[in-house]
């Protein structure tokens, strides 16, 4: 079997690259990592993929003129790669349209939110602060607007009433280590379709009955 190429993206801690790494570690998962790029010289996950014997390359976006230059050099080690699918894990630069269209449906990331809520940056602590009950995390195709585009696989998580933005933090992550490879199979085994940009999946069911938050005290 013919495993996808994928080259995963980082700026720092790389725990969504661990959750790859370890899902490729099985023989019958149907993808392999290729190549790790990390735009941050000394990045946690640069030593995750040099543990696991993954080829690693750090391209400082700092050293180039432009942003056309940096991502001409990203593009030059994907390809070099063979890289078939890019993974954005924590990858903290904004990508230009160029990239993002050279990309179109082989390019996705992961959000710590229910997307289209929530966007940017410091979710957890404006969910906290919105009172909503369910929070959650999304892998979705990327397109040129940040945090945007078909959505993938979404997990949800239960807000409870003592969390702070790191301990709602932490179960969110927990549901991204298991959604990121999700994706990434769902992707590889072919069962992906976008149509009028909404994700079609093939050969899988949603799961039954609802979620409420909180349970009611009757039960
Ligand atoms: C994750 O929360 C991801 O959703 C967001 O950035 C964070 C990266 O964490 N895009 P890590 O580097 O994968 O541990």
């Amino acid at each position: 079997m013919d495993k996808l190429k994928l080259g995963v993206l980082i700026s720092g801690r790389g725990s969504n690259l661990q959750s790859l790494i370890e899902a490729c570690a099985d023989a019958s998962f149907p993808a392999e990592i290729a190549w790790v790029i990390s735009n941050v010289a000394g990045a946690a996950g640069l030593e995750r993929a040099g543990t696991a014997g993954i080829p690693a390359s750090v391209i400082n976006h700092k050293e180039f003129s432009g942003i056309d230059d940096f991502e001409a050099a990203v593009n030059g080690v994907l390809a070099a790669a063979g890289v078939e699918l890019v993974c954005l894990a924590g990858f903290m630069r904004l990508l230009s349209d160029g990239f993002v269209n050279r990309w179109h449906d082989r390019l996705i990331n992961i959000h710590p939110s229910l997307l289209p809520a929530f966007k940017g940056l410091g979710v957890h602590e404006r969910v906290i602060e919105a009172g909503v009950r369910f929070s959650g995390c999304t892998v979705h195709f990327v397109r040129a607007a940040t945090d945007d585009g078909p959505i993938i696989v979404q997990a949800v998580v239960a807000v409870q009433a003592a969390d702070a933005p790191d301990t709602l933090a932490a179960r969110v992550l927990a549901e991204e280590h298991n959604i990121y490879p999700l994706a990434v199979r769902l992707i590889a085994e072919g069962r992906i379709k976008v149509r009028n940009e909404k994700v079609e999946i093939s050969g899988c069911r949603p799961p039954a009955g609802a979620l409420i938050n909180p349970v009611n005290p009757a039960e």
